[in-house]
């Protein structure tokens, strides 16, 4: 992808993921495992009270004021969504337990953060949407200390399991279209010059989001059918959509896709 197609495909991402639809199908929580598994996460990396964490492509800003709250931490979430980043800002401000957070909107795969200054930094259900990993990872290297933990989750896909119906917004909703393998994710990782020290299979979550998915899904159709009987053009998807989460569950069910936890360390 050339400099505009990028800044193009990240904006169209950007766009999808702080619609009404995806909040609708996702709620505020835009990956598998909500905080429970944002948490567990947490609690891998090890991060301590008064620690500065980076949360990196962090959607309306949810796990970052809840790891904030969680490890009494002060999180910077940065975000490409504009929308989305100030809805981040205003719901900070807004909710009724305070946190320690910082919004802003920005590229997460250019951090505007100083070099070597972060104790962790996270990235939920996001590295597989970046264009250029690589060059994500090394951003992670850079911003963080030495010493510092990277807790990455990810939708993992193994090589040439993705159907071809899935190139859609379905697929895009699902983080799927151009995720790694799972050791897709570890060369990733240590090929950055981090040091892998742990993972965690996670995959039980994408069932019990396409589950969720399903039953949402469901409602939006009958709800079409009765008043709007024909689809527009543009909601042609919808139609195919339970049969893809069918085909996908049983991609995760034969170990060929899947939702898994990585923590990484800047050595020091
Ligand atoms: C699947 S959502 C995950 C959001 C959040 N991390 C969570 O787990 O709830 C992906 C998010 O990445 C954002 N995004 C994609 N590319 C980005 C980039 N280069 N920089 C910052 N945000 C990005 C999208 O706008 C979207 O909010």
């Amino acid at each position: 992808m050339n400099l505009p197609e990028e800044a193009i495909a990240k904006s169209c991402c950007a766009d999808l993921y702080q619609s009404d639809l995806a909040r609708m199908i996702l709620g505020d929580t835009l990956h598998p495992g909500g905080m429970a598994l944002t948490n567990r996460l947490g609690r891998m990396m090890g991060i301590q009270p008064g620690d500065w964490v980076a949360d990196l492509a962090c959607g309306r800003g949810t796990s970052a004021m809840a790891v904030s709250r969680a490890f009494h931490c002060k999180v910077v979430g940065i975000e490409f969504g504009s929308g989305a980043a100030a809805e981040a800002r205003a719901s900070a401000l807004e909710a009724p337990i305070r946190s320690e957070t910082f919004f802003v909107r920005g590229d997460a795969e250019q951090p505007p953060l100083r070099s070597s200054v972060i104790d962790a930094v996270l990235c939920e259900c996001s590295m597989s949407i970046f264009p250029d990993k690589p060059s994500a990872v090394k951003q992670v290297k850079g911003v963080l200390r030495p010493g510092g933990r990277f807790g990455l989750s990810d939708v993992t896909v193994e090589p040439g399991s993705l159907p071809q119906g899935l190139n859609n917004v379905v697929g895009q909703v699902l983080c799927l279209a151009d995720a790694l393998s799972v050791a897709g994710y570890e060369n990733l990782l240590t090929h950055g010059g981090m040091k892998l020290q742990h993972q965690e299979d996670a995959s039980d979550e994408i069932i019990n989001l396409l589950d969720d998915l399903a039953g949402k899904l469901g409602m939006i159709l009958a709800w079409q059918k009765v008043s709007q009987p024909t689809l527009a053009a543009d909601q042609d998807w919808l139609r195919d959509a339970p049969d893809l989460i069918t085909e996908v569950r049983q991609l995760v069910t034969d170990g060929k896709l899947g939702y898994w936890l990585f923590v990484a360390e800047k050595p020091a």
